[in-house]
């Protein structure tokens, strides 16, 4: 990303929104990238961002050691908007009154705007004459810093929102980037032109420009990319494949745990279509010994993933010295720390394509850092991905050896594959594909009566999982329609012999998990 495109540097303090708010300034067309509070302040400025967010944080500025921007950051001449724990560090350090809060604020708050700004510029008040917000502090800025002005309040909050228009510093106690302050937008779109950046960032130009630095990045080197077929792997490959051609090998680790016809499209996509060095190393044989027998869930996960680094370091040895990898890590994958040393990298380390082995020293290749999930997506959809691995479901490492409750047998996986082909036919049909956050079978280890004809059966059991989540930390399941619950159950049962009874999963997470093992 040149300079001249313009851009903006988020400084993140651990706050549980940082990330939203580099994605929110995405979203109004301009380069953003968080940096940990601790990164050299020269360094960024140096690097020609055009504006600084100092996020929020779970310290006080009062507690000893806690995250404090360096002062010369206020005297640089570049615009900088504090963002609640942002904003008291900049109160603290510039020499306003900071405290901690009487009475804590969470959630909900209505703002009373005082004076003019450029940052509040069209905020407009509602009905009530306040404007909605988003808080979440305990420390409060009694009294703003020498040369600024107060720009709003709110009961427990008597500096909600601040300004030294000439320095052009601007903070905010509140959340602009979150949804629940409505024109949050507004407040960060006013800083952005403050800053006077470019709004010419978008994701076709973000292909450009990472094609480019990964080019400069690996030169004449080869790339390895553990490809899964979920949309994460597939976009990294891919735009790595754009970048470098055949000096990227994709190495296809089919454990034959995976869903019915998954493996083939894998294959049909990358290595016809997309024409790429594709290595699809069929274990399924090592997968399914390495589980022999095991019946414990946690068990079932470690030899899954132990088995996964065995069979990729064989497939890497094959292959002579490739010192890079390609990793489709997101930012929700990159460890955030809460403490101030902000978010720190790290290999993913569940199975789907990570957790691989730390001894084989690669040197990484993770374009997709900055993205979050939805912008991955968008980015695949630009690359000319097919729908199907745009829009599919998230899907556990283990894959369905995890949905096998109990002992994993072939028979058993082939029975669960079936039944799943149903669910996904039939969601798929009814249009619920993308609404649900995960819809699929499980099948359990008991066995129950039934009547066929004029036969009594004894056979097994499949529940169905659907699932409504934002990111799988909470679920709830899915108020799928009786008559899609009806159809499915009765294909299962007509169509797959050896399922005599279909359930309906009806648990939230939490208490529950998602999935069931
Ligand atoms: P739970 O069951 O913990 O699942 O509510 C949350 C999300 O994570 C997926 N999941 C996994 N993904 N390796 C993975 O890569 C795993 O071992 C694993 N276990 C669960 C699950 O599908 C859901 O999206």
């Amino acid at each position: 990303m040149s300079a001249s495109a313009g851009k903006i540097a988020v400084l993140d303090f651990g706050g549980q929104y940082t990330q939203l708010i580099a994605r929110r300034v995405r979203e109004m067309s301009v380069y953003s990238e968080i940096f940990s509070c601790t990164h050299p302040l020269a360094e960024i400025l140096s690097a020609g961002y055009q504006g600084i967010i100092l996020s929020g944080g779970p310290s006080s500025v009062y507690e000893d050691g806690a995250p404090l921007p360096p002062k010369e950051l206020f005297d640089a001449g570049i615009p900088v908007l504090g963002i609640c724990y942002g904003m008291q560090a900049m109160g603290y350090l510039l020499g306003g009154h900071v405290i901690p809060a009487e009475r804590r604020e969470y959630g909900k708050a209505e703002i009373t705007l005082q004076g003019s700004s450029l940052l509040l510029r069209n905020v407009e008040p509602e009905e009530s004459g306040r404007v909605t917000v988003w808080m979440s502090h305990g420390d409060t800025v009694l009294r703003p810093p020498k040369g600024f002005t107060a720009l709003a309040k709110t009961q427990n909050c008597p500096v909600a929102a601040m300004a030294d228009e000439s320095r052009r510093l601007y903070a905010v106690q509140f959340h602009p980037e979150v949804l629940h302050t409505p024109q949050g937008r507004t407040v960060l779109d006013n800083f952005l032109t403050v800053c006077g950046v470019s709004r010419t960032w978008s994701m076709a130009g973000f292909i450009d420009t990472t094609i480019d630095t990964i080019r400069t990045q690996v030169g004449g080197q080869r790339v390895l990319c553990a490809l899964s077929g979920g949309i994460d792997s597939s976009v990294v490959a891919l735009l790595v494949h754009r970048a470098i051609g055949d000096q990227l090998t994709c190495v296809f680790v089919d454990n034959g745990l995976l869903r019915k016809g998954e493996a083939e499209s894998v294959v049909h996509t990358f290595r016809d279509a997309f024409k790429m060095n594709l290595i699809h190393v069929d274990a399924s044989r090592r997968f399914l010994d390495a589980i022999h027998g095991v019946t414990d869930p946690e068990l079932k996960r470690k030899r899954i993933g132990a088995e996964f680094i065995a069979v990729f370091e064989d497939e890497a040895k094959k292959l002579g010295d490739i010192p890079w990898l390609a990793q489709g890590t997101l930012y929700p994958d990159v460890i955030e720390s809460v403490s101030f040393r902000g978010p720190s990298a790290t290999i993913k380390t569940h199975h789907n394509v990570g957790g691989l082995p730390l001894q084989m020293q690669f040197k990484l290749v993770e374009p997709l850092r900055e993205l979050f999930k939805d912008e991955v997506r968008k980015l695949g959809e630009l690359l000319g991905l097919p729908q199907e691995i745009v829009w599919r479901q998230p899907f556990p490492g283990p894959g369905l050896a995890i949905r096998v409750l109990g002992e994993v047998t072939p028979d058993r996986l082939d029975l669960l594959r079936e039944a799943d082909a149903v669910v996904q036919e039939e969601v798929r049909r009814a249009g619920f594909e993308r609404t649900v956050w995960q819809a699929f079978a499980v099948l359990l280890p008991i066995r129950t009566v039934g009547v066929m004809g004029d036969f009594r059966t004894y056979a097994h059991v499949i529940a169905l999982r659907a699932v409504m989540s934002q990111d799988a930390m909470t679920a709830d399941w899915a108020r799928l329609p009786y008559d899609l619950l009806g159809t499915i159950s009765n294909r299962i049962i007509n169509e797959v012999k050896g399922i005599n009874r279909v359930v309906f999963d009806i648990s939230s997470k939490p208490p529950s998990t998602i999935e069931w093992e």
